[in-house]
């Protein structure tokens, strides 16, 4: 007995890590990053009508809203003291075109929810997405097959300006065309919207992981081909670095990970190299495949979900679009992951 307690005193050199581990008050003495409610950003799917709370098949547990729903959730998640929502429309299907001249629409359902949730809720950040893919047939506007980078530039700069005449705190563009943060920056400014932020999707891989989103929005029909032509191969680590300093310069406020999990190298190279917040988007096909094996009784669900979350922290994530946002507060307002 003795003597093996000496055999490993001599071989750790009296050095054991299992000591500052050995109770719940050091473990939280030592305990390097910390999950709180003003990391969470709490993504939100929108839809035509009122007093609809939809579910979405793909995401167990996650609903369409009508706008006034929308706003409900707004208020709980103020209450819950969550920073800032983000805000995905389900646009009606004879409301896309080839060419997505509804997110040119001032009064579109994007900015209907915008508008009617700061009226409520003033406190709250609405980040919106700016993309033309809930609006078309595919992505952006086609030609010859090809989404054309300085169109949809044009016309996501355009749908810009209106999300914040409408009130967005944020916009977040997700549609990884060349020169966006740039041109979208001169747009905000020139319509006097230089206090309206860009978290810029900087780093958005071409992944499998968003096809529950896909569901959401029901576009999941409508793309055509994949968009490897202008998201980043998930191969590539040192390309998303390049892609992201091309965002900084062009004047991103933040800089986005996207998916979260699989690239937790890329947010910490991304947060390593560049002085701006970053976010990480736990994204849909995160969440599913988490819900999944919760559902089944596979995983624990507030200790798997927490851990995911602080992960993200610990990787370098600043901030996370999680759509366990609303749960997490909860459990985090009850007590310490
Ligand atoms: C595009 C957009 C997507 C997501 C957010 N914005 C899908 C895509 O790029 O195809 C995915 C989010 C998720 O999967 O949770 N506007």
């Amino acid at each position: 007995m003795t003597d093996k307690t000496h055999l490993v005193d001599e071989i750790t050199g009296h050095r054991r890590m299992r000591r500052n581990r050995k109770a719940d008050w050091s473990r939280r003495l030592i305990q390097e990053n910390r999950l709180t409610v003003d990391d969470l950003i709490w993504p939100i799917f929108l839809a035509e009508g009122s007093g609809l709370v939809e579910p979405i098949p793909a995401m167990p547990g996650v609903n369409r809203l009508s706008v006034d729903q929308a706003v409900e959730a707004a208020k709980r998640a103020a209450d819950l003291g969550i920073p800032a929502l983000a805000t995905f429309p389900n646009v009606d299907l004879g409301l896309r075109d080839d060419t997505g001249s509804e997110a040119l629409n001032a009064n579109n359902l994007i900015n209907q929810a915008t508008a009617a949730i700061k009226k409520a809720v003033p406190n709250i950040g609405v980040i919106t997405d700016v993309a033309l893919d809930p609006f078309t047939s595919h992505d952006g506007i086609l030609r010859d097959g090809i989404i054309a980078n300085d169109e949809t530039v044009e016309a996501i700069s355009r749908a810009a300006v209106m999300q914040a005449d409408a009130g967005a705190d944020i916009i977040a563009p997700s549609d990884m065309m060349d020169g966006r943060i740039g041109a979208i920056r001169q747009a905000l400014d020139a319509a006097g919207h230089q206090d309206v932020g860009i978290m810029s999707y900087a780093t958005k891989f071409a992944s499998s992981h968003y096809g529950p989103y896909r569901e959401a929005i029901s576009t999941s029909g409508l793309l055509k081909g994949d968009k490897k032509t202008y998201y980043i191969d998930p191969a590539n680590g040192t390309e998303a670095l390049r892609e992201a300093a091309l965002d900084v310069e062009e004047g991103a406020d933040m800089l986005m990970v996207k998916p979260g999990l699989p690239y937790l190298d890329v947010i910490r190279r991304v947060k390593d190299r560049f002085g701006v917040p970053v976010a990480a988007y736990q994204v849909s096909g995160e969440y599913a495949m988490l819900r999944a094996a919760i559902d089944n009784g596979w995983l624990d669900e507030r200790k798997v979900i927490l851990e995911s979350l602080l992960c993200l922290r610990r990787a370098g994530a600043d901030m996370i679009l999680t759509y366990f946002a609303k749960q997490a507060a909860q459990w985090l307002a009850e007590g310490p992951a």
